[in-house]
């Protein structure tokens, strides 16, 4: 029997790319159409702040599979192709130029955008956000040993950014908003411990401290500061976070909060209307900006558009690469009543775990991946554990595991 659905994902990014693949590995036979707005087909944003910038990994290295595989997988990608609007009654979409698409059941992957810098001059040449592969492209050509960086915003883009300008030899200045880098998602901890290695790495961070304007005679040439100090620069970077593209759902009158709402099962409001990845405001954990988060719910929500589904809400895990430090964090522990460190920074390698009423809440790690793995299943299983027991390198964590 054929099936003659036509299941539409709009947003061709990680999320949207990881949905269309899985309705096919999952066994639709249906339509599958997938319609992104960028030029390029579904690629990882990771590198883009990383080895991509630096150089060391072509910008092609991002993509989720090779450009010209779509069709063999049997999805109709359109690429350079924008959905104006939605009519969730009538199951259509609406792309720009005026065509309209009937869909069975449509899944939403808008992900998000750079948040601007509202100051004069923020429009000058030579002022660039990370998110895209032409946004690194145009800071490629820019970029040389010796020349000074202006990086706008403390948080993971912001800091993996001036990793890479220090990398490539140039002088960067960090100009942070808050009193610690990465406030969203570090704990105060690991704010210092990142404002050390960035300082010992030569990096001038300014915290306490905003742009007050951009100046240049059509480019960049000069930043200055609110605390009324000047930098000479024809390059910035503004990191200052990002805004999820809720507006094509919320214009369908479909629920929104700070992100698309959706259940366990990736659900919207609407019937037959599903959301995946950064766009989406999931129950437990709310909005969240991961590459993980962007595959994992990308794939649940192919499941669910296929009755298939399963609750989907795993605690979130995030990891940065800045010189030769690789950062990785389990949860968003916000609050603790302990919290317990097994080895050291002096050593180069440790993890913080972060503890409520006896159980793993979150936990950091810097160069040691094994021990977050285990603090990430120690926490998905609810294990009772003690600030004693997991600050003593005698005490293997996989035992704790398997009381
Ligand atoms: N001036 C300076 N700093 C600012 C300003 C401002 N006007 N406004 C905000 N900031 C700071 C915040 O205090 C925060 O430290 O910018 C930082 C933004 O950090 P994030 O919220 O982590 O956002 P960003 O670094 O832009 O990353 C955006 O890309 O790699 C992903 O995981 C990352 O999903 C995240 C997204």
């Amino acid at each position: 029997m054929t099936d003659n659905r036509t299941f539409l994902v709009v947003g061709a990014g990680q999320a949207g790319g990881w949905c269309a693949r899985t309705l096919r590995s999952e066994g639709f036979e249906g339509r599958v159409v997938l319609i992104g707005d960028e030029a390029y087909a579904p690629y990882e944003r990771p590198p883009l702040s990383k080895q991509a910038l630096t150089g060391e990994a072509a910008v092609e290295s991002a993509y989720l599979w090779p450009p010209d595989s779509w069709d063999g997988m049997g999805v109709e990608l359109r690429l350079g192709w924008r959905v104006e609007s939605i009519a969730p009654d009538e199951h259509t979409a609406t792309i720009s130029g005026g065509k309209t698409i009937a869909w069975d059941r449509l899944m939403i992957a808008t992900g998000s955008r750079p948040r601007m810098l509202e100051v004069p001059g923020a429009d000058l040449a030579g002022i660039h956000t990370i998110r895209t592969i032409p946004d690194i492209e145009a800071i490629r050509a820019q970029v040389a040993p010796g020349r000074t960086a202006v990086v706008v915003g403390g948080g993971w883009i912001g800091l993996e950014a001036a990793a890479a300008f220090r990398k490539l030899g140039m002088e960067v200045v960090v100009v942070e908003a808050a009193d610690r880098l990465c406030s969203r998602a570090a704990t105060p901890a690991t704010s210092d411990y990142l404002l050390k290695l960035h300082r010992d790495n030569g990096v001038d961070v300014r915290l306490n401290c905003v742009v007050g304007r951009f100046d240049g005679d059509g480019a960049l040439e000069r930043v200055l500061l609110g605390d009324d100090s000047v930098v000479d620069a024809a390059i910035a970077v503004v990191g200052i976070g990002i805004v999820p593209n809720v507006e094509l759902a919320e214009s369908a009158g479909i629920e929104t909060a700070n992100g698309i709402r959706v259940d366990a099962f990736c659900r919207t409001s609407a019937p037959d209307i599903f959301a995946c990845g950064e766009v989406t405001s999931q129950p437990v954990w709310g909005r969240l900006e991961s590459w993980e988060n962007a595959q994992n719910q990308g794939i649940a929500g192919a499941k669910s558009m296929l009755d298939a589904g399963e609750a989907y809400g795993e605690a979130p895990w995030f990891w940065s690469d800045q010189y030769d430090v690789n950062l990785q964090i389990v949860g968003i522990a916000r609050d603790w009543e302990e919290e317990a460190t097994r080895g050291s920074a002096a050593n180069g390698a440790f993890i913080t775990f972060y503890l409520t009423g006896g159980k793993i809440v979150g936990a950091v790690a810097v160069n040691n991946g094994r021990d977050l793995r285990f603090a990430r299943r120690l926490m998905q299983a609810g294990a009772t554990v003690t600030a004693e027991e997991l600050a003593d390198p005698a005490v293997k964590l996989q035992a704790l595991l398997k009381r």
